[in-house]
């Protein structure tokens, strides 16, 4: 079967690296793709934002599937559109990518069904917004309501923070995503990403991963995409991930079943594990980055085969096998990131860097130049590594970023820090 991939990260290229694994696969295209991505797919210059040129190549290519990597093209209703052109995608309808598309829409989901989530309000203006602030307390949590490229979320610890928030969201500061906003009631607690194939009605857990936000070591400074990621999360004993399932995911499930929009795709919860139990901070459509270059590499069945089944509704008759390692992932970004990077600059020492033993290289924003890789973004390079416990993991890609010859990127040097403290901690 002949695959297109939408997306061009580290998240993509792990995909690719799984998809291309798969028995059943033919050829696989990735839209538009990057310097890593185009040693295992043919890279292709497609506009994803034209949904007939995507159907036509489609067509053209005789595409089994397509793959959706990030959210706006979800949010956007390509699966919708290709659906109707007959073509078969993995990824959430329009309407269910609301989960991510809209903070507001799930918040509201989760009052209409019982979710354990914050307390919270929506607004459409300045002055209403700041007459609910002043009666919450601090710290509190302002988000822009749509899609802001993870950077429309404020955690304010002073009343003067949470109102400059509202007046930057209100101002334009995250365009048309802030025309609403939401304020929500701050949960404290330890956070997990946690992951889940859903066909519409079935449920099947991928695992849960932490990710570290934050761009310097300690988890301090601006909040990024994403530094680092390590899967499974020990926060998430067992017992935390039923509730998780019973609490969250299956209400969640069966309310956009029952309003007539089946979520259909991967479900990515945002989860603070409080005193009282795991409650939802966000919901995303679409896999995590860098959580899933960890999940990628823990993934022992045919990711190809478990995107199918969801697409085709029937997850009830699936399963999937996991390696017990652990996985671990390094970000390298460009300084500067998650400010204004410089493009261009050469990265050496990949080849020496993959040969380290357990680690995988996956590229995040990286462009050939003839024999030269280059970065081409804020990302550039995800270095990941499985292993017995979080230590051995993080030892092994740290060992392989040693390797890696680039005096304008860095790493941070800390990933893992919580659950190595509990490994060590146990034995
Ligand atoms: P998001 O962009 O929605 O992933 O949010 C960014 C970060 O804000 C999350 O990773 C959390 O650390 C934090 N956050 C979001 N909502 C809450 C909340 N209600 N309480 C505490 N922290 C939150
Ligand atoms: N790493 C968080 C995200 O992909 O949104």
């Amino acid at each position: 079967m002949n695959v297109l991939l939408i997306g061009s990260g580290g998240r993509e290229h792990a995909l690719a690296w799984a998809l291309s694994a798969s028995p059943l696969i033919g050829t696989l295209y990735c839209a538009p793709g990057n310097a890593g991505i185009a040693d295992m797919a043919r890279c292709v210059a497609l506009d994803v934002a034209d949904h007939a040129a995507v159907i036509a190549f489609c067509r053209e290519h005789t595409i089994g599937l397509v793959v959706v990597g990030p959210e706006a093209p979800l949010v956007a209703g390509l699966v919708d559109d290709l659906a109707a052109a007959g073509i078969k995608a993995f990824g959430p309808t329009r309407a269910a990518a609301q989960l991510e598309g809209s903070k507001g829409f799930t918040k509201d989901l989760c009052r209409e069904f019982s979710i354990p989530t914050g307390a919270y309000g929506r607004f459409h203006d300045k002055a209403s917004a700041k007459a609910y602030l002043a009666a919450q307390p601090i710290p509190i949590v302002v988000k822009a309501d749509g899609l802001a490229a993870g950077k429309g979320v404020v955690v304010a610890f002073t009343r003067a923070e949470a109102e400059a928030a509202v007046d930057a969201c209100f101002e334009g500061a995250f365009g048309s995503a802030g025309a609403e906003i939401v304020i929500e009631e701050f949960l404290d607690g330890e956070e997990a990403s946690v992951f889940a194939l859903v066909d519409g009605k079935t449920v099947l857990l991928l695992g849960a991963a932490q990710d570290h936000k934050r761009v310097f070591d300690g988890d301090k400074g601006p909040n990024t995409g994403g530094m680092g990621a390590y899967s499974p999360a020990p926060v998430m004993t067992p017992a935390m991930m039923q509730r998780t399932l019973d609490e969250i995911i299956k209400p969640t499930v069966a309310g956009m079943a029952e309003r007539g929009t089946p979520f259909k795709g991967v479900l990515f919860l945002g989860v603070m594990i409080t005193t009282q139990g795991p409650k939802l901070y966000e919901y995303n459509v679409r896999f995590g980055d860098p959580e899933c270059q960890t999940l990628m590499l823990r993934l022992k069945s045919d990711l190809l085969a478990a995107l199918l089944a969801t697409v085709d509704g029937v997850l009830d008759r699936f399963d999937l096998r996991w390696h017990e390692d652990v996985a671990l992932c390094v970000v390298m970004a460009a300084k500067g990131y998650p400010g204004d990077t410089a493009k261009g600059s050469e990265i050496k020492g990949l080849d020496a860097a993959a040969k380290v033993p357990g680690v995988q290289i996956f590229h995040a924003g990286t462009k050939r130049d003839g024999t030269r890789i280059l970065a081409n973004g804020g990302r550039v390079l995800n270095v990941a590594a499985r292993g017995k416990t979080v230590a051995e993991a993080q030892a092994r890609a740290y060992e392989a970023i040693a390797e890696i010859d680039w005096p304008e990127g860095f790493c941070r040097r800390d990933i893992g820090w919580r659950a190595i403290a509990r490994e060590q901690s146990q034995s």
